[in-house]
C-alpha cells in the first residue's frame, strides 16, 4: 500500500498564540510565559554574536558538518558515536515527523507512553497509523511503570513506541533499570523505540543515564533519541533538534528530510550555544535553585502541585481552560493541559524569582 497522509487536527501546545495576544490587545514582550518549559535566562552572548555574522546570502551546510561536530564534542563527550549517528533538524517536531514518515505505514501500529506531548500522537495519524495509548496513574503522580509498560508492547506488539523522559507534562523519570525493561521488551517484540529528551538536562537531581546508552546495549533493536537544543540553550525562536541513532537508522532519517532542512542561522547558534558551557551550566544551576524556591512555596501555599524531576510541574485545579483564562488578563501565561486529556491540570515552568513570585501570587488571589 502506498503512503498517505491523513487528515489530522493540529497538535495543541503552549507558548503564545500570537492571534489570541491581538484579540486582548496584549504584546509578547509584556506577558509572561509559564507555558513553555524552556531556560528562561535566554541564549548565551555568543549566541547573538554568532548570529549576527551569519552570511545570509550563502546556502547552509546541508549535512550540518559543524554542527554535528560540535553536538559530540560538548553534548556526546564520552561516547563513540560517529558523525553518521546523528540527524539535524528544525527542532525536535521536525525529527518526530520526520520518524512517523520513514517507518510507518497506514494501519500499523503505534504506542505511546502517556499522557505526553501531542506531537507523536499527531504525527503517527498523519501516517494512518493505528494509536494505543499506555496512560500513567494521577493517583502515582502519573509515574510510568515500567513492567506494566513491557508487558503491554508484549500483548499489544506495537512497530513503534514514544516514551518521552522526563516527560512532558508530568516531570516524570524513568531510570536505567526501568528504561531497559522497556527497551528489551521492544527488543522482544521487534518494537522501534523513540525516546525523547529533550528536557533531559532539566532533571534534578542530574542523572547521568540517558537512553542513547541502549544504541550500543541492545544491538537488535532499532532505537532513536531524540535532543532538543531548543529547550536548554533557549533557542526556541531559531529551534533546533537532533536524534541519536545507529549509522544505518540516522540515514534512513536523513533521506527523509528536506535538503537545507536546518538553516544557516540556527547551525550557527547552536554551535556558539554548544560551546558556552559555563553559561549553560550557570543558567541550568541557576533555574534549578529557583525551582526547588518555587516548588516548596507552591507546597506551602498549599496549592496541589503534583511532584516532578524537572523544573515545570502540573498544578490541579478546578478548571484549567478558566485558570489560563483568567492569568492571562494578569498577563501570565500557563498550559491549559486539556489537550493531554487533564482538564483539572495546569502546567508552570520555573522562572526567575520575581516572575514566579507573581505567579504565585495570583494563583493565591484567583480561585483555583
Ligand atoms: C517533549 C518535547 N519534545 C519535543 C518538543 C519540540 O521541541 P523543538 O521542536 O523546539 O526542538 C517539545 C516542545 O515543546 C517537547 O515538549
Amino acid at each position: 500500500m502506498s503512503k498517505r497522509t491523513a487528515k489530522v487536527e493540529q497538535p495543541v501546545h503552549g507558548a503564545f498564540d500570537y492571534a489570541e495576544l491581538e484579540s486582548l490587545g496584549l504584546h509578547p514582550e509584556e506577558v509572561i510565559d509559564f507555558s513553555v518549559n524552556s531556560n528562561p535566562y535566554g541564549p548565551s552572548p555568543r549566541v547573538r554574536e554568532a548570529v549576527a555574522n551569519v552570511a545570509l546570502d550563502r546556502y547552509p551546510d546541508r549535512t550540518c558538518l559543524e554542527l554535528k561536530r560540535a553536538i559530540l564534542d560538548y553534548e556526546l563527550d564520552g561516547t563513540r558515536l560517529p558523525l553518521a549517528a546523528l540527524v539535524c533538524g528544525n527542532g525536535t517536531a521536525e525529527l518526530i515527523w520526520t520518524i512517523a514518515h520513514a517507518s510507518l505505514k497506514p494501519g500499523m501500529k503505534v504506542a505511546i507512553i502517556g499522557p505526553t506531548f501531542g506531537e507523536y500522537h499527531t504525527a503517527c495519524l498523519a501516517m494512518g497509523a493505528t494509536i494505543i495509548e499506555y496512560r500513567a496513574c494521577a493517583s502515582m503522580h502519573f509515574q510510568p511503570d515500567s513492567e506494566e509498560i513491557a508487558t503491554w508492547i508484549g500483548e499489544e506488539h506495537p512497530s513503534l513506541v514514544w516514551l518521552c523522559n522526563p516527560n512532558n507534562p508530568t516531570g516524570t523519570w524513568i531510570g536505567q533499570e526501568e528504561m531497559f525493561l522497556v527497551a528489551e521488551a521492544c527488543q522482544k517484540n521487534a518494537a522501534m523505540l523513540v525516546v525523547d529528551e529533550a528536557y533531559w538536562r532539566f532533571v534534578s537531581p542530574r542523572e547521568e543515564f540517558s537512553a542513547r546508552e541502549l544504541i550500543e546495549a541492545l544491538p537488535g533493536l532499532e532505537v532513536v533519541v531524540l535532543r532538543s537544543l531548543t529547550k536548554d540553550f533557549s533557542l526556541a525562536g531559531l529551534r533546533l533538534g537532533y536524534a541519536i541513532a545507529t549509522e544505518e537508522t540516522a540515514r534512513r532519517l536523513n533521506a527523509h528530510l528536506p535538503s537545507w532542512n536546518v538553516n544557516g542561522v540556527a547551525q550557527a547558534a547552536g554551535v556558539a550555544a554548544l560551546s558556552d558551557r559555563v553559561y549553560l551550566e550557570t543558567t541550568l544551576q541557576a533555574l534549578m535553585t529557583e525551582r526547588t524556591a518555587f516548588f516548596q512555596a507552591l507546597v506551602h501555599g498549599n496549592l496541589k502541585s503534583v511532584p516532578s524531576r524537572t523544573h515545570f510541574c502540573l498544578l490541579a485545579v478546578e478548571n484549567a481552560h478558566n485558570v489560563r483564562q483568567q492569568l492571562l488578563t494578569r498577563k501570565m501565561l500557563v498550559r491549559d493541559c486539556t489537550s493531554f486529556g487533564l482538564p483539572h491540570c495546569i502546567r508552570i515552568a520555573t522562572r526567575s524569582a520575581g516572575e514566579w513570585q507573581g505567579l504565585l501570587a495570583a494563583l493565591q488571589e484567583m480561585n483555583i
